[in-house]
């Protein structure tokens, strides 16, 4: 049995990763599976939290108790966390936003002509969703959590982005070989605008999670 103390609290959870459409049928993504976005979503679920689980291109089967909303895009997901974010507790952006979209869409499929060079693709910034929803918090309390991959200097760039962002937790992944994309397990550092740092051994994404809703709980009023 799990303690239920998220009961009565409205928590927003992104997963999933966003296709950024070139044409009826390109798109540019990435190799998000989504499932630590649904282990966050099934452990809030069990810890008592109403659960807005806004979903991007994961493929996965529907966790019980969460309302999901669909989107395909980041600026479709921006949309739908914006609006969820409205009288949400938490928010958690545990998605792989694009950080780019094409500038154009094509409405007939792109072809290739003959003796001739592709065209350049010219890409556009994204909104950066976090660092929306931190600046503006829909209330004081609001206690918003990001997720970072990084390669290198794992901590110094995390505690960067953690300012950046304005988050209050930003869990920091290392990305390698084995780890983290598609896998059932994750190994990270959650690190707090507070100062702390809180290292989670190599394991299941749902052992990540709780140990994300432990810190969520004790900085919620
Ligand atoms: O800047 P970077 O992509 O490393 O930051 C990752 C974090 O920011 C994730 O929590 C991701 O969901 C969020 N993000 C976002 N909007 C973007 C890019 C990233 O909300 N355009």
């Amino acid at each position: 049995p799990v303690a239920p103390d998220l009961a009565g609290r409205h928590v927003v959870i992104s997963a999933g990763g966003t296709r950024e459409p070139l044409d009826p049928v390109r798109y540019l993504g990435n190799r998000s599976s989504g499932k630590q976005g649904y282990a966050l979503a099934r452990t809030a679920v069990a810890r008592g939290a109403r659960v807005t689980l806004v979903e991007a291109n994961t493929g996965l089967p529907d966790p019980s108790g969460a309302d999901i909303v669909r989107v395909g895009t980041a600026v479709q997901l921006r949309e739908a966390v914006l609006k969820a974010a409205a009288d949400a507790d938490v928010v958690v952006m545990a998605a792989a936003v694009a950080d780019f979209r094409p500038a154009e869409y094509v409405t007939g499929k792109i072809k290739k002509k003959d003796g001739q060079e592709p065209a350049p693709l010219t890409l556009v910034r994204n909104p950066d969703i976090l660092a929306e929803v931190a600046a503006d918090r829909a209330a004081p309390g609001q206690i918003v959590v990001g997720f970072a991959a990084e390669t290198d200097n794992v901590l110094a760039n995390g505690r960067v982005k953690l300012l950046r962002k304005g988050c209050d937790l930003l869990v920091v992944n290392e990305v390698g070989e084995r780890k983290t994309f598609g896998s059932e397990e994750n190994e990270a550092v959650v690190l707090a605008a507070d100062g702390g740092e809180t290292p989670v051994p190599y394991g299941p994404k749902e052992a990540l999670a709780d140990t994300v809703w432990d810190l969520v709980s004790a900085r919620l009023g």
